[in-house]
Order: C-alpha cells, then sequence, then structure tokens
C-alpha cells in the first residue's frame, strides 16, 4: 500500500469503526475496534478517558469541536459525587443496555483506579477552550465546579509535605502492577500539566466578573476560586523545584549522588530521602552517556526508581516542567539510546524491564507484564506523537542546534516510516514485545485505536502542520503569576 492508502485507510477505520454515539451524537472512541466474534472482549469496548486524549487532539484539529464537547461533557455527567471519591473522573465509560455506565475501579481488574484520567480530563478541557475559542462553556457554572472539585482532591491537607500525589501501583497508563506505586512520574507531569490548566480556566472565568482591585470576593464560590488558583500557582513552583531537584538526573548529578552521605536528619540536608548508592544502577553510566538527561521514574524514601519511563519524560518537556536545555538533553538521551527506545518499534513504554526475580515479587507473577512484555519494557506506537510533539515544538519555541534539530528529524522520519511499514500490516496492534520490539505483543488487541490515531497524528505534525504541535501549549506558569487577579490577591490567599 502507498502512503496515501494507508492515512486514507486510517482515518475511516477512525470516522466509521472507532467513534461511537451517545443519544444520537458522537461522543469518543471504543479502545479497540470490537472483534467480529462473541468472545469475551474484557473492557476494550469502553470509552477509555486516556486513550480518548488522542482521539480528540485529532478531532480538534480536524474542526470537530462538537464531538470534543460532548465527550467532555459526559465526562463532567459522570464525575464522582460519592463522598469518598467526591471530583474524580472514571477511567472508562460505556452504554450498557441504555445506560451509561462508568469504571471508577470498582469493577477494573484489581480494582485499580487511574488518577490520570481526573487530571486529563482539566488538560484537555483547558486545550478544548484554547482551541476552539468555546469561552461560553469554560465560564459556565458546571465547568467551573468541576475543576473546583478536582482542585480539592489536589489541595487539601495530607500526612505529608512533598508536593507530589502519592498513588497506588497501575494509577495512571501501566495499570497493572510494576511497582510504580508512590510518585510515579507520569502522574506528576500530568499533575503540573492539570494545575496550569486549572489555574488557566479560572482565571478565564474571573475576567468576566466585576471584581474590584482589594475589595473581598463578591460571593463564597468566587473567593474561593481566587483561592484555589493562588493556592495552585503556589503549588506548581514548589513542585517543579521539587521534580528538577528530586527527578532530574545527568552524568554529572549521579555522580554527585553517589558520594552523598546517608542517615542525615534535620533541615537543609542533602539527602532527603536517605538515598543508598546501591541503588543508583550501573547501566546509567553508558545510558546517559556525556550529553543526556532525563527525569527518574519515582521518588520513595529509600527506594528511588531510576527506570526512564517515556510518556512522563515527554509530558515533562511539553509541558515544560524542564527547561529547554533538559528537553534538549533529554532528545539527545532517547536518540543515544535509540536501539533501546526506537528499535523496531517506537517507543518503548520504560526502561529497563524489571528482570525475572523483580517481576516474580514485585508484580506479583503479573502473566502480561512479563520481562520485555506490554508495561514492562513492551513498545507502544501510540507513545510516538508524544515524542513528535515534544520536540517539534521544542524546535519551535527554543533555540536549537541545526545538528541537533537533524538529528531529531532523521528519527522522527524513520520512525514515521516504521510505522507507515509496520501497522497496517500488523493490524495496528496495541504492543510490541520483545528487545526489540519486533514482536506483535503476546495478549495484545487488534485495531487499537490510540495505534491508529496515534500514527495519524504523527503525519500531522510530521507531514502536514508542524506548527500544530502548538495545540498542546498550556499557559505558562510566569503568565499565570503575573495574571492581574494572581497579582491583586497575592498577599491575601498564598499560603503555601
Ligand atoms: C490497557 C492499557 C491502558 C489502556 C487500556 C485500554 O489496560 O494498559 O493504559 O487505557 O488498555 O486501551
Amino acid at each position: 500500500m502507498k502512503e496515501e492508502q494507508i492515512i486514507q485507510l486510517a482515518r475511516s477505520l477512525f470516522y466509521e469503526k472507532i467513534l461511537v454515539k451517545l443519544d444520537d451524537e458522537f461522543v469518543g472512541a471504543l479502545a479497540a475496534i470490537p472483534k467480529n466474534t462473541d468472545s469475551h472482549d474484557l473492557n476494550y469496548g469502553e470509552i477509555f478517558l486516556r486513550d480518548n486524549i488522542p482521539v480528540m487532539i485529532y478531532l480538534l484539529l480536524e474542526g470537530e469541536f462538537k464531538i470534543v464537547k460532548k465527550f467532555l461533557n459526559t465526562c463532567l455527567d459522570l464525575q464522582s459525587d460519592n463522598f469518598q471519591t467526591q471530583g474524580i473522573f472514571p477511567t472508562s465509560f460505556a452504554e450498557i443496555k441504555s445506560r451509561l455506565v462508568a469504571d471508577y475501579g470498582q469493577r477494573a481488574i484489581g480494582r485499580v483506579y487511574s488518577v490520570d484520567a481526573t487530571l486529563w480530563w482539566v488538560i484537555m478541557a483547558y486545550i478544548y477552550v484554547n482551541r476552539s475559542g468555546d469561552y461560553t462553556w469554560a465560564t459556565s457554572p458546571k465547568v467551573q465546579k468541576a475543576i473546583q472539585q478536582v482542585l480539592n482532591l489536589i489541595l487539601h491537607p495530607s500526612f505529608r509535605d512533598a508536593p507530589t500525589l502519592f498513588v497506588p501501583d497501575g494509577a495512571f497508563m501501566i495499570d497493572r502492577p510494576l511497582d510504580v506505586w508512590g510518585n510515579p512520574l507520569e502522574i506528576q507531569s500530568l499533575l503540573y500539566g492539570t494545575l496550569l490548566s486549572a489555574v488557566g480556566l479560572i482565571q478565564i472565568d474571573l475576567a468576566t466578573k466585576t471584581l474590584g482591585e482589594n475589595e473581598p470576593p463578591p460571593d463564597a464560590f468566587t473567593e474561593r476560586q481566587i483561592y484555589q488558583a493562588q493556592y495552585a500557582i503556589a503549588w506548581i513552583f514548589k513542585l517543579r523545584r521539587y521534580l528538577l531537584k528530586q527527578y532530574w538526573v545527568n552524568s554529572q548529578i549521579i555522580q554527585t549522588l553517589r558520594r552523598r552521605p546517608t542517615e542525615q536528619y534535620g533541615e537543609g540536608i542533602v539527602n532527603e530521602y536517605n538515598i543508598q548508592s546501591e541503588t543508583i544502577p550501573h547501566w546509567l553510566q553508558d545510558w546517559l552517556g556525556e550529553k543526556g538527561g532525563y527525569l527518574i521514574g519515582n521518588i520513595r524514601t529509600g527506594r528511588p526508581d531510576f527506570r526512564f519511563f517515556t510518556l512522563g519524560n515527554c509530558l515533562g518537556a511539553i509541558f515544560d516542567v524542564i527547561s529547554p536545555a533538559q528537553q534538549q538533553s533529554l532528545f539527545s538521551l532517547m536518540a543515544q539510546n535509540r536501539a533501546e527506545l526506537f528499535a523496531q518499534m517506537p517507543i518503548r513504554i520504560c526502561h529497563p524491564p524489571l528482570d525475572d526475580g523483580d517481576w516474580r515479587k514485585k508484580t506479583g507473577y503479573d502473566r502480561k507484564n512479563l520481562p520485555w512484555c506490554y508495561h514492562n519494557a513492551g513498545h507502544w506506537p501510540c507513545l510516538l506523537w508524544f515524542f513528535t510533539v515534544a520536540s517539534i515544538r521544542h524546535r519551535y519555541l527554543y533555540h536549537q542546534s541545526p545538528a541537533d534539530a537533524a538529528t531529531i528529524n532523521v528519527l522522527l522520519n524513520d520512525s514515521y516510516e516504521t510505522l507507515l511499514k509496520r501497522l497496517p500490516k500488523q493490524n495496528w496492534a496495541e504492543y510490541f514485545d520483545g528487545p526489540n520490539g519486533v514482536w506483535v505483543g503476546q495478549q495484545a488487541r487488534l485495531d487499537q485505536t490510540w495505534t491508529i490515531v496515534g500514527f495519524l497524528l504523527v503525519h500531522h505534525f510530521l507531514k502536514v502542520n508542524p506548527e500544530d504541535t502548538n495545540i498542546m501549549n498550556l499557559p505558562t506558569l510566569k503568565s499565570l503569576a503575573n495574571n492581574k487577579f494572581a497579582k491583586n490577591y497575592k498577599n491575601n490567599y498564598q499560603k503555601i
């Protein structure tokens, strides 16, 4: 098949087989195109929030604002109102016997719940408003209330001081045990994006209200909006400082970490989490090389996780958690480790895999997450569009040397060619196994939605309109902090 035919095929699968309707209107996409058999398909016939992020981004690029709004509103109707889970969004939902049924984790295998779904909803809401200009929706009480409820979940007292979100194993795209409990990077990058988006949306609403300088807010709801926005801005600053200090590593930093004292007590010490140098793995030497840097997978007392997680790192770049120079180090690291990460199917979800012993102990013999399989270092084509956005966006916004730009360009084009060559032949599989990603995942679904849409997005950003990568731009921290409401209420509310 020629390139043009493959794109047409992917588009027709998308528009004819993947999108589904609710009340006669398109609402979102199933996780995978249903098989034509009666076999039990678990929950792949449901509309997953996270799987619908690339779908909604693609629809926005196509100008299909109505579908995106319907999706966001449907999720909003499903935001939990139960006392214990108030404010959370479901992992997935489906229409079953004319009723909308949502899974907040109470139906999932292993009863995992998806923290990322809630975080993504806020980010998606901001991106929708920014792209469509639908400020009426942004300022509607139901949207502002939803944001307030999400912020209630994040900005509340707890038993810890760190600005990260503490979650159980498998609370995000990696939704099975993989020793990713604690403060996994993907959740922290999303948290950063969520707080930026939430404050951005609140400030849009505040701009429609008549608020005099140094005058008290007109009502309790507005007072809470101002309070949360201020608190969130301070939180974002703190979170960024924390992530750069605790998660960012390069060769220089690793050498400093290895020589730190342990068993320190009190404030102002260097090894806050009492990390022993034996936990720092030797494979980092080659992996980092001279120029490479990345955000590590997790920080926990005594047990940092040095695995490289692709999505959390790409989001860290896209949302500008890491500085432009650090973004360049990340891209250099990824290019330098091309044989591991991109291999025969871009991109590996994390590296390296938990080996046999750890797999047994830490995943509880999880059959899907065997070493080199599925989440445990399998290859997921749906991740390539995130890297594409991160690197092309960087090229537009920040200075990049021609040599660095050329290296990334080759990597992107080769990766796109790989998808073109392999995905239609291998039925748009969900993921690929083995150290180089040649084998279709042992338990991979075929005709997986985010594989198909991820491919369309890579094609769009690479071949149709690279400037559209700005669709993922969130408000900058600086613009939020300099907003007149943030300034007017600075002294009253900034309490962190
Ligand atoms: C798998 C993935 C999860 C995805 C779901 C539906 O469970 O791990 O991230 O949302 O499939 O595609």
